[in-house]
């Protein structure tokens, strides 16, 4: 049994292309449909209410593309909406938070590990507690990051004033002395580079693409929803709204090649009251 419908991926802005490149590269004949909220993104410093609104609108757009599965490739969105999603859609919904404790925890040896994120996953504890169920000895040292999705969704990758505003952040973490930093939001692979300068080699980074993409091959498998062996994969961009910087940072910092992008309404759902 095979199933040639796209995988549904979606996330505030351009961080979820890096979970779309790790996709790409373990699942070559998947068709993916990228959903960014361009529109509205960042989502981080929102409420939990607002993010779960946002999601549930998302993950509706993605079905009317007629997606066989939800990745939602944003911490943010992960770490507060997952249940309702579920409950929500007839089609599997794999997050994130779940792989990258499984890759911290896998990596860390002194059990001290550090998690980064957005305002709204620091906030919500999912990392601590995804971390804790497995392993219960693992010490979390925790930090929001609020103003590096600007600096990334602006294309600001290598850069003085990133560079120091990334030291701030991490200070406290380097005096800690965790071994492993989880990034707790899909943009921040894309400061890698600037994040390895602050701390030298002698923490490890872990993010959630690689371990989200074996689960979501997983999950196919289980569940004979691959596409046909010969399928040539592809995949579509559509944006809540205008590109701007997206391809650009898509294609220097991912290498991810992005034809014609399509622009797509909100269909609005009205917040609960
Ligand atoms: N890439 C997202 C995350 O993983 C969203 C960041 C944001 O929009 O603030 O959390």
């Amino acid at each position: 049994m095979s199933d040639s419908r796209p995988i549904g991926v979606f996330d505030s802005g351009i961080g979820g292309l890096t979970v779309v490149k790790a996709l790409r590269e373990l699942l070559p004949n998947e068709a993916i449909f990228y959903l960014g909220d361009t529109a509205r993104v960042p989502y981080g410093n929102k409420s939990a209410e607002t993010v779960e609104r946002y999601a549930i609108e998302l993950a509706r757009m993605l079905m009317a593309e007629n997606a066989k599965l939800i990745v939602v490739a944003c911490n943010t969105v992960s770490s507060v909406a997952i249940p309702k999603l579920r409950a929500s859609f007839s089609v599997p919904v794999i997050g994130v938070i779940e792989p990258g404790a499984q890759a911290a925890i896998a990596r860390t040896q002194n059990r001290h590990v550090g998690v980064i994120g957005t305002r709204a996953t620091i906030r919500s504890g999912a990392y601590e507690n995804a971390l804790r169920a497995l392993n219960v000895h693992v010490r979390v040292t925790s930090r929001a990051c609020p103003l590096l999705v600007p600096l990334i969704e602006e294309g600001w990758l290598n850069d003085k004033l990133t560079d120091n505003i990334i030291l701030r952040y991490l200070e406290p973490l380097i005096s800690e002395e965790i071994d492993t930093l989880v990034l707790g939001c899909t943009h921040y692979p894309l400061l890698a580079g600037a994040i390895e300068r602050a701390f030298g080699s002698k923490v490890k980074l872990v993010d959630s693409a690689q371990n989200c993409a074996s689960a979501v091959k997983e999950l196919l498998d289980q569940r004979s929803l691959r596409a046909p062996a010969g399928n040539p994969g592809n995949l579509e961009v559509a944006l809540t709204d205008a590109p701007d910087n997206f391809l650009r940072v898509a294609r220097e910092a991912l290498q991810l090649e992005i034809g014609e992008v399509q622009l797509r309404e909100v269909i609005h759902s009205a917040p609960a009251l």
